[in-house]
Parts: C-alpha cells; sequence; structure tokens
C-alpha cells in the first residue's frame, strides 16, 4: 500500500513513534506563529496545500491553516474522548497528511458552518483537484467512525482524489473493496 493512500484509523493506528521523514512548513497563511510544528506537512502534501490555498485566493477566498502535523504525544494531549479528536495513533495528523483549515468569517473555528462559507464550498468543490478529500463527510459518519468534519482534508493523490470524488466513496470503502477484489483473485 501506498504511504499516501494508506487507511489510518481506530482499525488502521499509525506506530506510536511514527513520525513522517519530510515534513516542511507549508508556507501558506496560518492560525499559528512560525517555528509552531501544527504549520508542518509531509512534503508533497505541504506542496499540495500550498497551490491549493494559492489558488483559492486568487479567486478572492480567505482560507487559513488551522492544523497541519500532529505528533503522537500532541494527539494524547489533546485527547478528551471527543469524537472529533482521534485517539493518539489514530490520527491521520500523525502522518503529516491531514490539514484542517478555517476562515475568518466564523473566526477561524473548526465548526460546521465552515460547510456554508464561501471557503467551505470552495473547498469542498475543488480539494480533489489538487488531491486532497474531505475525509469525514457528511451521512458517512457510520462508515468513518467520526463526525461530518468540513474542514479536515487528506491528501490520497490525484488519481486517487479524483476517484474518490467521482464514486462519492470514502477511504474506507475504497480499502474495503480493494481487499474484496484482491480475495476473488
Ligand atoms: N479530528 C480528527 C478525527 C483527528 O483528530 O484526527
Ligand atoms: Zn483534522
Amino acid at each position: 500500500m501506498n504511504f499516501y493512500t494508506r487507511l489510518i484509523n481506530r482499525e488502521h493506528p499509525l506506530p506510536e513513534g511514527y513520525i513522517p521523514e519530510h515534513l516542511i512548513d507549508i508556507g501558506i497563511p496560518f492560525d499559528a506563529v512560525p517555528g509552531d510544528p501544527k504549520r508542518l506537512l509531509e512534503v508533497k502534501t505541504a506542496r499540495a496545500a500550498h497551490n491549493l490555498i494559492t489558488q483559492s485566493r486568487r479567486e478572492g477566498l480567505n482560507l487559513y491553516g488551522i492544523s497541519g502535523y500532529r505528533s503522537f504525544q500532541r494527539q494524547k494531549e489533546l485527547y478528551t474522548g471527543s469524537p472529533y479528536v482521534a485517539a493518539p495513533g489514530t490520527s491521520e495528523h500523525q502522518s503529516g497528511l491531514a490539514l484542517d483549515l478555517s476562515c475568518p468569517q466564523i473566526g477561524m473555528e473548526l465548526t460546521d458552518e465552515f460547510a456554508s462559507t464561501p471557503e467551505g464550498i470552495w473547498l469542498s468543490r475543488n480539494a480533489s483537484l489538487y488531491g486532497f478529500i474531505l475525509r469525514y463527510p457528511k451521512n458517512k459518519e457510520q462508515i468513518t467512525q467520526v463526525p461530518y468534519e468540513p474542514w479536515h482534508i487528506r491528501y490520497v493523490t490525484k488519481p486517487l482524489a479524483a476517484y474518490l470524488a467521482l464514486t462519492g466513496m470514502t477511504l474506507e470503502e475504497f480499502h474495503c473493496l480493494r481487499e474484496s477484489k484482491a480475495e476473488i483473485r
């Protein structure tokens, strides 16, 4: 399984000591001071996020990075048992492949209201063009086991992002399909 397309969830956690090899500062407007690890992303993901934000700004939108990379330790500190915060080892943020975005219109919060802002609408329509998916969609909560998060995007490469956007599948459903095809072979 490709690093970029791997499934990370409760059933498929990352090892406690896992730290992505190439983490870089995203270099996009971020609601965190320079040097804060949350500004980091895996290098290909960071480039894709940079392209996405640059294009959205050209179109007059005001997207800000809120949270990128989070270490196992940081996830442990944040973990409260809320379904919005993954248990340590099960967060995509530990992989450096996930990014939370928001905008000033909703005070840079990570709330459902983001989905109806021009920034949230643009993101849901355009994320796949840059290789990202909205990882926790509405009405798929039973499958992802995470509530609707219109602000959380996950880099999966452009081909897979296009496939998932066209089929409406989650990453869980895609992996399930791959496994069932492998069994038939
Ligand atoms: N909010 C997502 C589930 C996370 O903590 O990774
Ligand atoms: Zn997130």
